[in-house]
C-alpha cells in the first residue's frame, strides 16, 4: 500500500513482562469479564484503526494465538528497554502508515469512543495524547504544561522535582503520532534517565521544539486508562466493568437484586421486567426474555430463556433453550443440546444433554435424558435414566406424546415409546414399548413365608430386634 492508502495503524505494546501477576500465563491474556486483556484492547483497536501491530516479546506465541486476524501483525521487542524501544520495534511493520494509535495491551477498560474523540479532535499532523486526572497520581508520568497552559513535555515520577510530582494530570500512554515523523523521533530516543530505559515519552517533548502541535484529550474517567499491573488491580476493574453493565441492564428495564453481586462475562440481552436474582454468572451469549426469573447462583452460558420462564436457585445451563413458562431446578442441569418447549418442567438433580422436550412435559426429580426426544406433556419419574451409551456409540430415546416413564426406570436406547404408552416403576426398558401400552420390565417380587433374619437366627430367638 502507498503511503496515502494507509489509515491509522495502531501499535499494541504488550512485550511486557507482566512479572507483578506473579503467573505462568502472560499478564494480557489474565481475563476481563471472561476476555484477555489483549483480546479487549484489540477488539477496541480495530474499531477505529485499519489494522494492528501487536509488540510482543519473543515466544509469546500463546498471545499471538490469542489474537490471530487476518488484519493483525505482530513485531518482537527482543529485549525490554522502554515504551520508545517497544514502539521502534513495529517501525518496520508500519507501511507508511499516515498516523500511529499508541495503546498498551494492559489497559482493558479503554473505550473506543476515547480514541475516536483523539482521532478526531487532533489534526493528522499532530501528535495527540490521551491524559486523565488522578486524585493519585503515583507511579505515572506526569504532563508539564507551560504558563499558557500548552503542553511542553512529560515527565516520569522517577525522574521528576517535587513539584513535578504534585501535578494530577498524568499520561496514560495513549497518544496518536504524525507517521511521518515517527521514525525521526525515535531515532533520537535515548536512555539518559533514571531507569535507563528508552521512554517514548519524549516524542512529546521532541514534537514541542520540532514546532508540531501538541494536543492532550482528557479521558475524563481515571479507570477507563488504568493499566493493569497485578490481580488486585486487574479485580478492581473487573467490579468496575460488571457494575458498569449492571447500571446498564438496569437502566434498559431489568431487575438486579444485588449490582454488586452480578457478572456478565459476554452478552446478555434482556426483556423488561425479568429479575436476577445475587450469585449469577452470566456467559457466552445469553438471551432472556420479558418477565423472566433468574434464581441465585445461577450460570447460565450461550443459552435462550424465552419469557415468563423461572431458573431455580443453583442451576447451570449450557447450549440450551428453555420456553416460555417453562420452570428449571433448584439444582438442575441443562446441557448442550437442550431445547425444551412451552411449560416444561425440570425439577431438581435432572440432567438433560441433546434432548428435545415437548409442551408441559416434566422430570421433576434425580433424572438423565441424553439424546432424547420426548413429545408434550410426558412424566418422566425420579430416577429414570437413559442409558444413550454403549461404551463406544450414543443412541437416541424416542418418546412420543402422554408418556408416563414410572419412577426409577432404565430406558436403553436405541429405543422408542409412542403415544400414550405406561412404563412401570422400576424397569429396565430395552425394546419399543406400543402407544397405549404398559412396559413392565422388571422382576416379579416375591415374599417368602415365616422367614428368619442370620441376626435371629444366630440369637435362636424369634423375638424382636
Ligand atoms: C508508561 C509511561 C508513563 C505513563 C504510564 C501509563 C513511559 C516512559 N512512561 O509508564 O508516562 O503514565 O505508561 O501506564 O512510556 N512495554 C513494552 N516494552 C517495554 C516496556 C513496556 O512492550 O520495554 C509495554 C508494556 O507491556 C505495557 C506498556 O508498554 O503494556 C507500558 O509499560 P509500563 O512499564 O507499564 O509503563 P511505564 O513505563 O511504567
Ligand atoms: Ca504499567
Amino acid at each position: 500500500m502507498t503511503a496515502q492508502g494507509t489509515g491509522t495503524v495502531a501499535v499494541i505494546l504488550a512485550a511486557g513482562k507482566g512479572t507483578r501477576m506473579k503467573s505462568a500465563t502472560a499478564k494480557i491474556l489474565h481475563p476481563l469479564a471472561g476476555e484477555p486483556m489483549i483480546r479487549r484492547i484489540a477488539t477496541t483497536a480495530a474499531r477505529v484503526a485499519e489494522r494492528s501491530v501487536f509488540v510482543v516479546s519473543p515466544g509469546a506465541d500463546d498471545v499471538r494465538i490469542a489474537v490471530a486476524a487476518p488484519a493483525h501483525r505482530f513485531a518482537e521487542q527482543v529485549t525490554q528497554r522502554g515504551t520508545g524501544d517497544a514502539l521502534r520495534a513495529a517501525l518496520p511493520e508500519l507501511d507508511g502508515a499516515s498516523r500511529v494509535l499508541v495503546l498498551y495491551g494492559d489497559v482493558p477498560l479503554l473505550s473506543s469512543a476515547t480514541l475516536e474523540r483523539l482521532l478526531a479532535e487532533v489534526p493528522a499532523d499532530a501528535l495527540g495524547l490521551v491524559t486523565v486526572q488522578m486524585p493519585d497520581p503515583s507511579g505515572l508520568g506526569r504532563i508539564r504544561r507551560d504558563a499558557a497552559g500548552a503542553v511542553v513535555g512529560i515527565v516520569e515520577e522517577r525522574d521528576a522535582t517535587d513539584a513535578e510530582r504534585a501535578i494530577r494530570e498524568i499520561n496514560s500512554g495513549i497518544y496518536v503520532l504524525p507517521g511521518d515523523r515517527l521514525a525521526g523521533w525515535l531515532a533520537r530516543l535515548d536512555a539518559d534517565n533514571a531507569q535507563g530505559e528508552y521512554y517514548l515519552t519524549d516524542v512529546v517533548s521532541f514534537a514541542v521544539a520540532d514546532g508540531v502541535q501538541v494536543l492532550a484529550v482528557d479521558a475524563g474517567d481515571p479507570d477507563e486508562v488504568a493499566g493493569v499491573n497485578d490481580r488486585v488491580q486487574l479485580a478492581r476493574l473487573e467490579r468496575v466493568f460488571q457494575r458498569r453493565q449492571a447500571e446498564a441492564l438496569m437502566r434498559s428495564g431489568v431487575t438486579l437484586q444485588d449490582p454488586d453481586r452480578f457478572d456478565l462475562r459476554g452478552e446478555l440481552v434482556c426483556g423488561t421486567d425479568t429479575l436476577i436474582d445475587v450469585g449469577c454468572v452470566f456467559a457466552g451469549r445469553v438471551v432472556l426474555g420479558t418477565e423472566v426469573r433468574i434464581g441465585a447462583h445461577c450460570v447460565i452460558e450461550d443459552a435462550e430463556i424465552a419469557d415468563g420462564a423461572v431458573i431455580e436457585p443453583f442451576t447451570h445451563i449450557r447450549g440450551a433453550k428453555v420456553g416460555p413458562r417453562a420452570s428449571i431446578g433448584p439444582f438442575a442441569r441443562l446441557r448442550e443440546g437442550t431445547v425444551l418447549a412451552e411449560k416444561v418442567k425440570i425439577g431438581n438433580f435432572v440432567e438433560t444433554k441433546k434432548t428435545a422436550m415437548g409442551a408441559g412435559s416434566k422430570a421433576s426429580h434425580l433424572a438423565y435424558l441424553g439424546d432424547a426426544t420426548l413429545g408434550a406433556d410426558c412424566n418422566v419419574g425420579a430416577g429414570t435414566i437413559t442409558c444413550n451409551y454403549d461404551g463406544v456409540g450414543k443412541h437416541p430415546t424416542t418418546i412420543g406424546d402422554g408418556v408416563f416413564v414410572g419412577s426409577n426406570s432404565t430406558l436403553v436406547a436405541p429405543i422408542e415409546l409412542d403415544d400414550g404408552a405406561y412404563v412401570a416403576a422400576g424397569s429396565t426398558i430395552t425394546s419399543r414399548v406400543p402407544a397405549d401400552s404398559l412396559g413392565v420390565g422388571r422382576a416379579r417380587q416375591r415374599n417368602i413365608d415365616g422367614w428368619r433374619s442370620p441376626k435371629r437366627r444366630r440369637s435362636g430367638s424369634g423375638s424382636g430386634d
